[in-house]
């Protein structure tokens, strides 16, 4: 229950994302309610900081002159950052969702450089810091998150040489080449060379931050170090390691076994026309997930005859995401455009070729979706972890289903014994899937025993873990 505080507090652990693990959400007769917000980040963090006393500092995906009070929300102290309308359309739409986001994930689609957005970018990033060293009480621990906030480590180790700063990326760190593009790159750096330790999804996106901070900014770096000059000392070291996030797979599994939620899988299925094969796809609507290449992989099974409705059927359910930025406008257009070619060609009576959702679940229906599915999609171009994919492996306690899943997401070096694909060759993402439907169950079975293995082993909580260890200089 959300309740409003007027005390300054401060704490031993600090987290600085974004977005705040609500959005506010003020309803048409005027009153506020809060909603959990979207994406992998949140999804992580929320479970890290339920089990743990902190503050976390955060926009409220509203906009406002001024900054809504500070409250405890599920046992955690959230400090609201006020960002107004024009800083979010200079700072999150702009420099972080049309700037930094495609250079970061291949560019995609082409980068945006506007100067405007990048003063935004610090302006905020100010903003954030201050907060931050305003709740982080003498010593702290201070856990910045992603993108969004790279310049904040050195905004608070200008303020404050008292506290631990560590940031993670949750999203890939682009080769050299690309990251040369960003007319701001040494500041980008060097806002990032504040924190004492930084963290990365792949050992290739922590390689590609050491290797850009030689070439493109000159700092002496040595294997994972970064040498940076530090007056009056002599110098300091920054080291940048892959920690490789997870998901709360326990809490998943127990999900997945109760009674209800299979019951609801049943449910689901029985109201699908209980098809021999329902394909799952799940993702915010962006360019980087491969919806469109997984779309045209499917499309051309069905014109090849090779599979079609009722047995088989895809849901697809795609996530509203940064709807004001117009790659995600487009992206969007040519989703719906191909769905409803698909299913005007394809469809029978009762029996679509395509379920598309253009909203978000609660997480109970996630799980009996993922129970329900028995070939999960995940074709991302670009990914840092992607959350989606462990998530069905944690869910299935019953070592059902099969996940095609792309060589381009984290989440593939951990989970190599899926059906790997990659989703530019549309043949081959037309044989993975194919290849995920037909092979017999039993094979299936060993498969995803060795998937669950690996995600059942390493967890949120031990991420966090080895963070935090990595950050405090206790591993
Ligand atoms: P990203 O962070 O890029 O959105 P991830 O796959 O890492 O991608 O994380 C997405 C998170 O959001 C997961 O926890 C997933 O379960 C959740 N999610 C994605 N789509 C939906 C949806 N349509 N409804 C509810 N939750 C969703
Ligand atoms: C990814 C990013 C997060 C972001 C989330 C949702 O997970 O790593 O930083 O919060 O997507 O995107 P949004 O722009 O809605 O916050």
């Amino acid at each position: 229950q959300a309740g409003a505080t007027t005390e300054a507090e401060t704490f031993d652990l600090v987290i600085a994302a974004n977005r705040l693990p609500v959005d506010k959400v003020v309803l048409d007769d005027g009153t506020v309610e809060w909603q959990r917000s979207p994406g992998g980040l949140v999804t992580a963090m929320e479970s890290v900081m339920a089990g743990r006393e902190g503050a976390w500092v955060g926009w409220t995906g509203q906009p406002g002159d001024e900054a809504d009070a500070p409250f405890h929300n599920e046992g955690i102290y959230l400090r609201p950052v006020a960002l107004t309308a024009d800083e979010i359309a200079a700072y999150y739409e702009g420099f972080s969702n049309d700037t930094l986001w495609p250079i970061y994930h291949d560019v995609i689609v082409p980068a945006t450089f506007h100067r405007a957005w990048w003063s935004a970018y610090e302006a905020v990033n100010r903003r954030f810091a201050d907060a931050v060293c305003e709740v982080a009480a003498p010593g702290a621990v201070v856990w910045i998150h992603d993108y969004q906030l790279q310049l904040v480590p050195a905004l608070v180790r200008a303020q404050r040489q008292d506290v631990r700063i560590g940031w993670f990326n949750h999203i890939p760190f682009p080769p050299v080449e690309l990251f040369a593009q960003l007319p701001w790159r040494k500041r980008v750096l060097a806002g990032l060379l504040g924190a004492d330790f930084l963290g990365f999804q792949r050992v290739a996106d922590a390689k590609n931050f050491v290797r850009a901070c030689r070439q493109l900014g000159g700092w002496q770096t040595k294997g994972q170090n970064v040498v940076v000059a530090d007056p009056p000392r002599e110098h300091r070291i920054v080291r940048a390691a892959a920690v490789p996030i997870s998901i709360d797979t326990q809490g998943l599994a127990e999900l997945a076994n109760r009674p209800e939620t299979r019951a609801r899988a049943r449910e689901l299925r029985a109201s699908l026309g209980n098809p021999e094969v329902l394909m799952l796809g799940v993702d915010r609507l962006d360019y980087t997930k491969g919806i469109r290449h997984r779309l045209k992989a499917y499309e051309e099974l069905l014109d090849d005859g090779q599979i079609a409705p009722p047995d088989v059927t895809f849901v697809q359910i795609a996530t509203p995401s940064r709807e004001r930025v117009e790659a995600y406008r487009q992206l969007r257009e040519e989703v719906e455009l191909t769905v409803g070619r698909i299913n005007g060609n394809h469809s029978v009576i009762g029996a679509p070729a395509v379920h598309y959702i253009h909203h978000g679940y609660p997480r109970e229906e996630m799980v009996a979706l993922f129970l329900a599915a028995d070939v999960m999609v995940v074709t991302p171009l670009r990914d840092g972890m992607n959350l989606v994919a462990k998530e069905y492996v944690a869910s299935r306690t019953d070592y059902g289903g099969a996940l095609v899943l792309s060589e381009f997401t984290g989440a593939y070096h951990e989970l190599h014994q899926a059906f790997v694909c990659n989703p530019h060759d549309i043949e081959g993402l037309k044989n993975a899937m194919l290849h995920a439907i037909q092979t017999p169950a039993d094979q299936k079975r060993r498969i995803m025993r060795a998937l669950r293995r690996r995600v059942m082993a390493h967890d949120v909580q031990r991420w966090a873990a080895r963070f935090l260890a990595d950050l405090t200089g206790t591993s």
